[in-house]
């Protein structure tokens, strides 16, 4: 087990005081439990003591509405760290999607509802998604992707995303969807390390009014990327300008009238363990991880929790705000909801166009039922003023949920009155793109909720807190947040590194999967988290590696050496705050400081600018050499400077980062 470092035991303590006085509790309404699936807190746990005793008997029967074309012999093999799921069974994943709805009512039951952001919709029924599908993974084919091939998809919300996503699914082409928010060299890194050979993108997104230009992002980062042969590209804005390389670029309705007749209305069926898709997610060092995620513990992961975590009933509109370059997006945008039979709610643009009302409208317009969305927004919405929401009836609403950080109890106080109007239960739900699926929420009829817990595992799901010696924590003592198990959805590996796997979530508790949370468990069993206690920043629920921000600053020619830390903001959850020093011969100036936030954003992404960078002559280092975090954390946030300073290098130079400007 690696040593317990002071370090995170200070950092647990100080979150977790912040959230030690909540005390309130909210049953679930009686009218929502009467019709809920799960309708009281006993039923939950009899479901629950029986998917960690009886996994075989549980699984078997949450899975029977699922298809599968060879049945699993086993359930589970645990091999530490690698875990295998349904040993035997084959599927074709689309098929639960798709296929299962056709000759039954929900074939002309809506699968999506696209708005865009100019205002206008349109709905694709099941039978139509699973048309277009069938036709695109023949396009797919007759440009040469094989099973095993990876498909890069660089696209925005469009219902040609989720018809990608599909298509590669259906012939067993693990696809990589890079959010349309990250820059040229983030998307070509991606690209490089799982080896794409085609890309999906389109011409352009319409953001706040204004186009996004994607192709040309994709055209900037296939000029590195040997691996890739064809460019797709479905037309979204046909006004805009963009460039076709011959030979290279291919219009999507082109690709699919290419192919012509050769569809295959039967789709081949993979190994349980096929690869479903690669996610890259940041962590503690520079290089972003490829999360790979296999077919029948996803889908089954996916399947069930968007069942009992949203309650799904047939008439549900279901709308998940995230974007499906996010894990969210796939799992509740895509595989989950469409595995159910859902209605789901697909919206393109920013929540705050033409203004702050544009959730709300949307909401009275599309008559959801369930919203998803992230505590970042919801605080954002606080802000931008109750009148937006008092536009707006939201009668048709009936269940609310949050994901991406901890929400904050007032945030979640205002959720439940201004948009649930005391009526919704909110489902705070924590997971990772490594869990793959919700693994920690309350379940909406049966089970009270805190504002801001997360509530109690999901079925088959083992959490613990347990302290820097191991061992599992007492009643609200602070502590890792851990897995002692193994559950369908985990992740299997990262592509292409399999020691990191190991080292990342297997080494730092011996036998567990480490979340790299910190939390800690109440007297009642539910569970706080409070945020990274890693190298990991959560800024506006994007996760961003320090580390990652630290490289790319020192890659520009102007910088020595940089920290970057996270700094309490009130809609951020985190603002991004980097110290930075400065090679001889540069100096410190504003419009160098305005250079170096561009270069992260066209490095990374826009949304990895810091918000402030502060130059220093000197950054506080231990004795070692070690940067010390915390100091510059608690600089940045402007508190006191408190722990041990002993090991301090230089004292005197915390005292010059005090006074700098951002
Ligand atoms: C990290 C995972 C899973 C989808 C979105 C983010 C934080 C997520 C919660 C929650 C407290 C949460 C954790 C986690 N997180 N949901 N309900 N309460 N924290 O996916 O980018 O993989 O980030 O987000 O810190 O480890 P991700």
């Amino acid at each position: 087990m690696a040593a317990p470092t002071k370090e995170v035991k200070e950092i647990m303590s100080d979150k977790i005081t912040n959230v030690m006085t909540e005390t309130r509790r909210f049953e679930p309404p009686a009218d929502f439990s009467k019709k809920a699936r799960v309708p009281a807190k006993e039923a939950y746990e009899k479901l629950y003591r029986e998917s960690l005793d009886d996994p075989d008997t549980f699984w078997k029967r949450e899975t029977a509405d699922l298809v599968f074309d060879k049945a699993w012999k086993k359930t589970l093999e645990w091999e530490l760290p690698h875990a295998r799921w349904f040993i035997g069974a084959t599927l074709n994943v689309t098929k639960s999607c798709l296929d299962r709805h056709l000759g039954t009512p929900t074939e002309n039951k809506a699968a999506l509802v696209w708005e865009s952001e100019p205002g206008d919709s349109t709905t694709l029924s099941y039978g139509e998604l699973h048309q277009q599908v069938v036709e695109f993974a023949a396009a797919l084919e007759n440009l040469g992707v094989k099973k095993g091939d990876r498909v890069a998809i660089y696209m925005g919300m469009v219902p040609e995303v989720v018809v990608g996503m599909l298509a590669c699914a259906r012939i067993g082409a693990p696809h990589t969807v890079v959010f349309g928010g990250f820059a040229a060299e983030s998307l070509r890194d991606r690209i490089n390390d799982c080896e794409a050979k085609l890309v999906l993108t389109q011409d352009g997104a319409p953001r706040r009014g204004k186009p996004v230009a994607l192709k040309e992002t994709v055209d900037a980062a296939v000029e590195h990327t040997p691996c890739v042969e064809k460019v797709v590209v479905f037309r979204r804005m046909p006004d805009l300008e963009i460039t076709m390389k011959e030979g290279r670029d291919v219009d999507w309705y082109d690709a699919v009238g290419q192919a012509g007749s050769n569809r295959q209305p039967e789709p081949e069926a993979f190994d349980a363990e096929h690869p479903l898709f690669i996610l890259y997610t940041s962590g503690s060092t520079g290089k972003p991880k490829g999360i790979l995620h296999t077919s029948a513990g996803y889908l089954v992961g996916t399947h069930v929790s968007t069942k009992y975590v949203f309650d799904l009933q047939d008439d549900d509109v279901y709308w998940c705000t995230a974007d499906v370059g996010w894990i969210t997006g796939h799992s509740y945008i895509v595989y989950g909801p469409l595995s159910n039979g859902a209605t789901c709610v697909l919206y393109e643009g920013a929540p705050n166009f033409p203004d702050w009302g544009r959730f709300w409208e949307l909401i009275d317009k599309h008559r959801v039922t369930i919203l998803y969305t992230a505590p970042t927004a919801i605080r954002a919405f606080v802000k931008a003023g109750d009148e937006w929401v008092d536009k707006a009836s939201l009668a048709s609403l009936r269940l609310l949920g949050t994901v991406g950080e901890p929400i904050n109890p007032d945030a979640w106080m205002w959720y439940r009155d201004k948009i649930g109007k005391g009526r919704c239960p909110i489902v705070d739900t924590w997971w990772q793109t490594e869990t793959g699926s919700i693994l920690m929420t309350t379940l909406p009829g049966a089970t009270y909720s805190k504002p801001g817990s997360t509530g109690l595992p999901m079925f088959g799901v083992e959490p613990d807190v347990v302290t820097s010696e191991g061992e599992s924590a007492d009643a609200n003592e602070g502590g890792r947040f851990i897995m002692k198990r193994p559950w369908p959805s985990m992740l299997r590996t990262i592509w292409g590194d399999d020691e990191r796997f190991r080292q990342q979530y297997w080494s730092e508790v011996e036998g567990a999967y480490f979340t790299g949370d910190g939390a800690r468990r109440d007297e009642d069993g539910y569970y706080w988290v409070v945020g990274r206690i890693d190298d990991v920043l959560n800024v506006s629920g994007h996760r961003i590696g320090t580390a990652e921000i630290e490289s790319t600053l020192v890659s520009h020619s102007s910088v020595a050496e940089a920290a970057a830390v996270g700094r309490p903001h009130d809609i951020k959850g985190q603002a991004l705050i980097v110290f930075v020093t400065l090679k001889p011969g540069h100096a410190p100036t504003p419009e160098l400081r305005t250079t170096l936030k561009t270069h992260v954003a066209k490095e990374i992404g826009k949304f990895a600018a810091p918000d402030g960078i502060r130059f220093a002559d000197a950054l506080p280092k231990t004795r070692s050499g070690k940067i010390m975090r915390r100091l510059l954390k608690q600089v940045a946030a402007g508190e006191k400077t408190e722990g041990d300073v002993s090991t301090l290098e230089d004292l005197s130079v915390l005292a010059k980062l005090r006074d700098e400007d951002e």
